[in-house]
């Protein structure tokens, strides 16, 4: 078999010597090709599930990660502990601003920089088990709406985080997990976001629309959430955190989200799903080509505290990586099917609502346009939040819950929020032709967050709610 796990790093450090890049100064090609040469074997990266049975293999990964724990206990310094993996994505994310040139959210750098990240992540671990064929396990919350049972064992290493997990409903909604059941169009996508057709947003108004995100820096200095970045991304963080009181759990902090080890797993099912959309050669073809994205590097830390330097060109071939997935189908292929926690029987007051009228829809004619509920003027919740957003009938009676359209989440960076997306949008397609002419009501539900039964919510601020009409 050809060796393919441990070119990219290779080839990366020896091109930033001959550059000399003032950031890349200290890369030695030989150590480098030492911590990385691994031995010639195709990998894998498994549903948790398939994954966690085989028991000699999850008890490799669960002792690897308790001795990088261990070691960070000892000495939170310790470059081969956890704790010094983790706050390299603090330490990427911990930036003035969403807006900051070196913040690697909210543009395109979003599924290239975690891949890198779970990419030198999984190496470490394969290194400290002795598994060489150890492969990060992801998880798939499209049909697990659950933390999975490998990740959430009671004296787990796996499951050693901060978590403070919500009872009512205790798992992911359809609308976290960006399931759009009322939706025939969005519904066969199994994810919303697959839908989006460019990898690349030209400009900042396409960012919800686009699979990857804004290059950074643009001229507008432009950022928001990517499709896939809004949702399921942001709702499982919260989702997997939590929060009681002023505290959250670590996944609901950016600063503090890779210390909890399903980080890595929510994350690879994103780097997955990416992988499912680019099967389609017209969507693949529309990421980025530019020497901007291609020669851009990001400079990670190795067990032994040196840097190891990851190019964009080296991860957009995940076989290139060393790995590949057992499947590409959102749900999982043969599984159960998922009965989503709907039925939420103490459904919050809603943060906003109000009337809208939707146009009459063209009669027969189907040019393939799509209609948007746009929010714009959106403050800073300045607190975590998960929202899900209903339309129904204005007349409808007040136990109708409506016709979801859409999920948003607000994260935390630090204990504040990187607000990102003064502008929403919600494809409401499906439920315009169902509503065609009549005055509807939005509202805006918050799901809870977390253990408190009694959190309480603000009132969201915005400027205007309009339905905009988009052709693809
Ligand atoms: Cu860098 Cu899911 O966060």
């Amino acid at each position: 078999m050809p060796d393919r796990s441990n070119k990219p790093f290779i080839e990366t450090s020896r091109r930033s010597l001959m550059q000399g890049g003032a950031a890349l100064l200290g890369i030695s090609i030989l150590g480098v090709a030492s911590r990385t040469g691994y031995a010639d074997t195709a990998r894998t990266r498994m549903d948790i599930v398939s994954f966690a049975k085989d028991s000699s293999r999850l008890a490799k990964f669960e002792g690897a990660m308790k001795e990088m724990q261990d070691r960070s206990a000892k000495d939170p310094k310790d470059p081969k502990g956890w704790l010094a993996n983790a706050n390299l994505h603090r330490d990427f994310c911990s930036t003035p601003g969403p807006g900051d040139p070196a913040q690697i959210h909210f543009c395109w750098w979003f599924l290239a920089w975690h891949r890198a990240y779970i990419s030198v992540t999984e190496r470490k671990i394969r290194e400290l088990s002795g598994d060489d064929s150890f492969s990060y396990p992801y998880w798939n919350w499209s049909s697990d709406r659950h933390i999975p049972a490998a990740y959430a064992k009671p004296g787990s290493s796996l499951a050693k985080a901060v978590r403070f997990p919500r009872t009512n409903p205790s798992g992911l909604t359809d609308g976290e997990v960006g399931y759009r059941r009322d939706d025939p169009d969005l519904e066969k996508l199994g994810v919303e976001a697959l839908g989006a057709r460019l990898f690349e947003a030209k400009t900042g108004d396409d960012i919800p629309f686009s699979f990857g995100g804004i290059a950074r820096p643009n001229p507008e200095n432009a950022y928001d959430n990517n499709a896939l970045e809004d949702t399921p991304h942001g709702p499982v963080h919260n989702f997997c955190g939590g929060q009681k009181g002023s505290r959250v759990g670590d996944m609901s902090d950016f600063q503090t989200a890779a210390r909890d080890p399903i980080f890595f797993a929510h994350h690879g099912n994103l780097d997955r799903l990416w992988e499912t959309w680019r099967q389609d050669p017209a969507r693949k073809s529309t990421e980025p080509t530019t020497d901007a994205f291609l020669n851009h590097s990001f400079v990670f830390k190795w067990l032994d505290g040196a840097p190891i330097e990851v190019a964009m060109s080296d991860i957009l071939d995940t076989t290139k990586l060393g790995y590949t997935y057992d499947y590409l189908d959102v749900f999982r292929p043969n599984g159960p099917i998922v009965v989503a926690e709907q039925a939420v029987p103490d459904r919050l007051a809603p943060i906003a609502s109000q009337k809208l009228s939707v146009p009459l829809a063209a009669q027969g004619v189907d040019d393939g346009s799509r209609k948007y509920l746009e929010i714009t003027g959106v403050a800073n919740p300045n607190e975590a939040l998960t929202v899900s957003v209903y339309l129904k009938p204005a007349n409808a009676a007040a136990t109708d819950t409506g016709t979801e359209v859409g999920t948003f989440s607000a994260v935390r960076n630090g204990g504040k929020i990187d607000w990102p997306s003064s502008r929403l949008v919600f494809d409401i397609t499906a439920a315009a032709r169902k509503f065609g002419g009549q005055e509807l009501t939005v509202e805006l539900i918050p799901h809870r967050i977390g253990s408190d039964a009694d959190q309480k919510f603000v009132p969201l601020k915005y400027q205007q709610m309009q339905i905009i009409t988009k052709r693809p």
